[in-house]
């Protein structure tokens, strides 16, 4: 059994965390994710106010009694920001004590109530200099994610090989990398570069539990490495998502210099949700980072996260053994 210190400040039997998924991280995926052994994080931009998370946070206690976190999302994009204080209220008052903030600004501001609350802080992001500002702010841990993940990816385009040694040598605290981590091959590489947990997120969606329609995961077993994209660096977002002729939309919009008002329609939350639910795979905008290639086949949480664990174990094993 691999213990790390990520293990022990979270207390979750693998070094893995079930990164956060807006739309898709509601109560039932995080429970069946932390069930099965992760780490996972609840998306606190899936609800429209305090009281709604504060419901989907309880929903997510009776469904679970191991560990989770709530994400709190810093892009102004994907929530609103003059309300960040009352999610983490709220957050705190429902006895959550392990909070992830995600973007490239650390929450400054935040902080205090982070660290009067008891809470377990995790900031993640995608490059030295702001994995140093989280760090000199008082946060736990760091998670770094680098050029081939799903989701954000920042502007500094760095492989997660250069990307996480590079934020755990610039750092004192633990280190949660990822970014293309599919396999427990990928758990082991991060691992030996000295992480002290792994992120993911693409590589959750093809499981049984996970909310979104057959048809996308499906189409995620299909995929190859090369089938996805960089979307929405033209506004300073830029995402890595699946190349799918909503995908395609948005770039020809911003090779054509079109307003932020058409991307953002274009890239829309709501479609992909649509998407989600009624599975006409080019109709939304989806992040998913370059480990979609190595989707195979779409187990439970359990299976995939247990499978995941024991082929770390045995690369490690094996790599240990080539060395003697
Ligand atoms: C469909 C999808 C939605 C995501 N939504 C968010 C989000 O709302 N907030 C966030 O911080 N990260 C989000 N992420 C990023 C993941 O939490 C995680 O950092 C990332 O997926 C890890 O890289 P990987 O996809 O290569 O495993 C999302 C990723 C995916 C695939």
């Amino acid at each position: 059994m691999i213990k790390t210190k990520v293990t022990e400040i979270l207390g979750s039997k693998y070094p893995i965390i079930a990164g956060t998924m807006a739309r898709i991280s509601n109560p039932e995926f995080v429970a069946a994710a932390s069930n099965a052994g992760a780490c996972a994080v609840l998306a606190s931009a899936n609800y429209k106010s305090p009281d709604e998370l504060r419901d989907a946070i309880n929903k997510t206690q009776s469904l679970t009694n191991q560990p989770f976190a709530v994400n709190i999302n810093l892009f102004p994009a994907l929530m609103p920001q003059d309300k960040l204080d009352d999610y983490v209220d709220a957050t705190l008052a429902e006895d959550v004590k392990i909070i992830e903030t995600s973007g490239h600004k650390a929450p400054e501001e935040l902080v205090p109530k982070f660290k009067n609350g008891g809470a377990i802080w995790i900031h993640k992001c995608a490059g030295v200099r702001y994995a140093k500002k989280g760090e000199s702010l008082g946060a736990d841990l760091i998670t770094v994610v680098g050029y081939e993940n799903g989701g954000a990816t920042g502007r500094l385009d760095i492989g997660t090989l250069v990307m996480a040694p590079s934020v755990i040598d610039a750092v004192d605290i633990p280190v949660i990398a990822g970014g293309g981590v599919s396999d427990g091959r990928g758990v082991a590489a991060i691992l030996a570069l000295g992480a002290e947990g792994v992120i993911m997120g693409t590589r959750m969606m093809a499981t049984k539990e996970c909310p979104i329609h057959e048809n996308l995961k499906h189409a995620f077993v299909e995929a190859a490495e090369t089938d996805t994209c960089l979307a929405l660096r033209s506004v300073g977002n830029t995402h890595r998502v699946w190349n799918n002729e909503a995908a395609q939309k948005v770039l020809e919009l911003e090779s054509e210099g079109a307003p932020l008002f058409k991307l953002i329609q274009a890239a829309s939350g709501e479609k992909a949700e649509e998407m989600y639910k009624h599975g006409d795979t080019d109709l939304g905008v989806v992040s998913c980072g370059q480990g979609v290639g190595l989707i195979k086949d779409i187990p439970t949480v359990k299976e995939l996260l247990d499978r995941i664990m024991a082929e770390a174990e045995e690369t490690i094993s094996h790599l240990q053994r080539i060395s003697n």
